[in-house]
C-alpha cells in the first residue's frame, strides 16, 4: 500500500437516466492523486466536471467503479461506508463558486459550524480556526457578517470553512469564477500554499488558463474519458 495516495479512482463510470433518455457522462476513469497535490480539472461546459467532483466527494453515486480515499475503499460498485455524511464532514472540504456562507451567521459561526457538528471541542477548534484566519489574513473579520465582506474576502472565508475540519481533500468547483484576475491569482496562490503546508490534496475546477501554471497535475475530460498529466509548466 502506498501511503502517499490521497485518492484512487478505478473504472469509474457515470450515466444519468434510463433506456432512451440514458446519458453517459464519465466512462472508465482511472487515476490517482497524491497527498499534497494541487490538481486542476479543466473541460468544456457540460463535460462532467461537477459530476466527477460530486462523485469524488461521495455526494453523487457513481454507476460503476471504485473510489478509494486514503486507505479506505468508499465505493466499489456500491457505497461501502456506513455513513457517507460523516466521511464528507471529516475528510473532505468543499468550496463552491458561489460561496454559500450562511447569511445570518457571522464569519466565526460559519467557519465553526461543521467542526462543532462533528462534536469537536471548542478548545481544539478555536486555536485551529485562529491559525487558519491568521494565515488567510482575515482574523479581524471574525465577528463580521458575510454581507459586510467583499467577494474576495467571502471566498477566503469559504476556504477557511473548508479547512476548518482538517480535511485530507478539498474539492473546489470554480472557486475563483466570481473574482477579478488579481484576486483569482491570490486565492490560487493561497490554495497552493495550503496543499504544501497542510499536505491537503486540492482538486480545482477552472476555466481560467492563467491559473494552470500553479497546478501540479491537470485532469481533463474528453469524449467522456479522463486524461491526467503532470503539469510540465508548473513554474510557480
Ligand atoms: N442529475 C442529472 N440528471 C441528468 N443529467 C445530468 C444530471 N446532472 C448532470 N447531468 C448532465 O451531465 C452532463 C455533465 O454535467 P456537469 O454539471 O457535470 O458539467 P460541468 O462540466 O460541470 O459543466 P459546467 O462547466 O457548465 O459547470 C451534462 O450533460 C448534464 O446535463
Ligand atoms: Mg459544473
Amino acid at each position: 500500500m502506498n501511503n502517499n495516495i490521497a485518492m484512487k479512482i478505478e473504472n469509474l463510470e457515470k450515466t444519468f437516466g434510463k433506456d432512451e433518455s440514458k446519458v453517459s457522462v464519465i466512462k472508465d476513469a482511472n487515476f490517482s492523486l497524491n497527498k499534497g497535490e494541487f490538481v486542476a480539472l479543466v473541460a468544456p461546459s457540460g463535460a462532467g466536471k461537477t459530476t466527477l467532483l460530486m462523485m469524488l466527494g461521495c455526494v453523487l453515486e457513481p454507476t460503476n467503479g471504485k473510489i478509494t480515499i486514503g486507505d479506505e475503499v468508499v465505493y466499489n460498485n456500491k457505497w461501502l461506508i456506513k455513513d457517507d455524511r460523516e466521511l464528507r464532514r471529516k475528510k473532505i472540504g468543499f468550496i463552491f463558486q458561489a460561496h454559500y456562507l450562511i447569511p445570518f451567521l457571522n464569519v466565526e459561526e460559519n467557519i465553526t459550524l461543521l467542526p462543532y457538528q462533528n462534536q469537536e471541542k471548542p478548545e481544539i477548534v478555536k486555536p485551529r480556526v485562529k491559525e487558519i484566519m491568521d494565515y488567510l489574513d482575515m482574523s479581524d473579520k471574525m465577528k463580521n457578517m458575510p454581507s459586510e465582506l467583499s467577494g474576495g474576502q467571502n471566498q477566503r472565508i469559504a476556504i477557511a470553512r473548508a479547512l476548518a475540519n482538517n480535511p485530507d481533500i478539498i474539492l473546489a468547483d470554480e472557486p475563483t469564477a466570481a473574482l477579478d484576475k488579481e484576486r483569482a491569482i491570490s486565492v490560487v496562490e493561497m490554495l497552493k500554499k495550503i496543499t504544501r503546508e497542510h499536505n491537503v490534496t486540492i482538486i480545482m475546477v477552472t476555466h481560467d488558463d492563467r491559473l494552470l501554471p500553479y497546478c501540479d497535475k491537470i485532469l481533463t475530460i474528453k469524449d467522456k474519458k479522463i486524461d491526467i498529466k503532470e503539469n510540465k509548466n508548473d513554474t510557480i
